[in-house]
């Protein structure tokens, strides 16, 4: 089937989550952290999607915020910095207005102009969302942004992606999934839709029963992918 839909991942695929750290370690007041910003930019990062996980299996929802604060926490408290109100609150300050890397205004402008369906589907909460993709003013060549707070329960599990069709009432092989996360395109793969893995950093493939089906090194093959 022909790709009419394109869906994307939220954090790290369209929003560069690494961008709170690396911000707040160029500010002069959060110089503690000017050497030591990307591991802790790593650990946060990790530490928010172990608990997505750990709280998906345990049927102990929360909301996306929730545990992105609480991966924070851990993350400052590994790296000594575990009573720093001040840049606790500056580095959850930009989370809520991450950077998009920059081709992707291009890549959903050109969706746009095609005639395809775009849209967010994303762990993250609707404000969150919001606050994101208005910063970023792509609020234009997106569609909607899907998350999973209607069906509360956390990627990958498959009501999420269900999500999709329920939107735009599309078959599971019209879907081009695009994440950066390796096991969220490849459990994607496992649903049934096309996807696509942006594996900026090089990343080995996540060893799970599935795989991405394509892997790009940014989004600018996207269009490509896609029959534009
Ligand atoms: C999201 C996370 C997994 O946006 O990146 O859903």
């Amino acid at each position: 089937m022909p790709i009419t839909t394109c869906i994307f991942d939220a954090y790290g695929t369209l929003f560069d989550v690494a961008a709170a750290a690396r911000q707040a370690a160029a500010e002069p007041a959060f110089a503690s952290i000017r050497d030591t910003w990307p591991t802790l930019a790593e650990h946060w990062r990790l530490k928010q999607l172990q608990y997505t996980w750990l709280r998906a299996v345990t049927g102990a929802h929360t909301d996306f915020w929730q545990v992105t604060q609480e991966g924070l926490d851990w993350a400052l408290e590994k790296a000594g910095h575990g009573n720093a109100p001040a840049l606790r609150e500056r580095l959850l300050a930009l989370y809520w207005e991450l950077q998009a890397y920059p081709e992707v205004p291009e890549m959903l402008s050109a969706l746009k102009s095609a005639g395809l369906n775009t849209a967010i589907l994303s762990n993250g909460s609707p404000d969150m969302l919001d606050g994101a993709v208005q910063s970023a003013g792509i609020a234009d060549v997106l569609d909607d942004s899907l998350s999973v707070q209607s069906v509360g329960i956390f990627k990958p599990d498959a009501r999420v992606y269900d999500l999709v069709g329920e939107r735009f009432g599309c078959a599971k092989d019209e879907v081009l999934f695009v994440s950066s996360n390796g096991w969220d395109a490849a459990a994607a793969t496992g649903y049934g839709f096309e996807t696509a893995w942006v594996n900026r950093a090089g990343e080995p493939v996540d060893r799970l029963p599935w795989r991405p089906k394509h892997r790009l090194d940014d989004l600018t093959g996207i269009p490509a992918l896609a029959g534009v």
